[in-house]
């Protein structure tokens, strides 16, 4: 079980997390839809001390980590309990596939380096990505980095896994292969909060779906409730010009 309370950031004089209430229940998959610079990436940097939150609690299981005074321990345990997929991979030109999931087991999670080899070879097996074991990023297509990027999260085991527009900056024809991956991670019953722009995705994929506005999660629903019955007129503008 995960739950936000007051989550509240800014950036300057701006509230881009404006008192933030939420629950996710333990393998639940909610989306995150809204227009560009309400506050979707700043809630999921948030969560994991990507950026520091101003104010309110994070709950992961039977941590809680309180913002105002989140000390070093704290915001690491709630990293090892948190995986990032991000939008442009973030993965490290100058190691190989395995070596960078490798990274985050031996950082954040401990592991000794043979240990992590080991889990970093079975996660690239199971994203499809076996015989690339020793490919850099350079080397590989979009899709394919994106999908060490999955795996990287996949590989800590996390409560929650996080991705922000994982899809959106690959061409096309990667697409596919990226929202593969992750309908399997979702058959694992991972917890996951996923931020996209795939509104048909989103549909199939998620048991809520959260639209966000000015820092604010203005409406909140099943698909069918947020895609056939939106209520608030500002979802009904933006699903007008998004297409559903
Ligand atoms: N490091 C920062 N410093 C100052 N302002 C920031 C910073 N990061 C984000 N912002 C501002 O916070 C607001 C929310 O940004 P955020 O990236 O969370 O939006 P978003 O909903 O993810 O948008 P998009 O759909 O374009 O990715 C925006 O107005 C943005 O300009
Ligand atoms: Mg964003």
């Amino acid at each position: 079980m995960i739950s936000i309370r007051g989550l509240t950031k800014r950036f300057g004089d701006k509230a881009v997390l404006d008192n933030i209430d939420l629950d996710i229940a333990s393998g639940e998959r909610v989306v995150i839809i809204g227009p560009s610079g309400t506050g979707k990436s700043t809630l999921l940097r948030c969560l994991n001390f990507l950026d520091r939150p101003d104010a309110g609690q994070i709950s992961i299981g039977d941590l809680t980590v309180d913002a105002a005074r989140a000390r070093k321990g704290e915001i690491l345990a709630l990293r090892r309990r948190t995986g990032f997929v991000f939008q442009n991979y973030a993965l490290f030109a100058n190691k190989t596939a395995k070596e960078n999931i490798m990274e985050a087991l031996v950082t954040v999670q401990r592991l000794p380096r043979e240990d992590a080899a080991k889990r970093a070879l079975a996660i690239l097996s199971e994203t499809g990505l076996a015989d690339k074991a020793d490919s850099y990023p350079a080397a590989l297509s979009g899709g394919q980095q994106q999908r060490v990027g999955i795996g990287r999260a996949m590989a800590l085991d996390a409560r929650l896994m996080l991705f922000d527009e994982p899809t959106s900056a690959l061409d096309p024809e990667w697409v596919g292969e990226v929202l593969d991956l992750m309908r399997r991670v979702a058959e694992q019953k991972q917890t996951m909060l996923i931020v996209t722009h795939e509104m048909q995705f989103a549909r199939e994929i998620a048991d809520r779906v959260l639209f966000m506005e000015g820092g604010r999660i203005v409406e909140a629903g099943t698909p069918a409730e947020i895609f056939e019955a939106p209520r608030d007129a500002r979802l009904q503008r933006f699903l007008s010009r998004v297409g559903r």
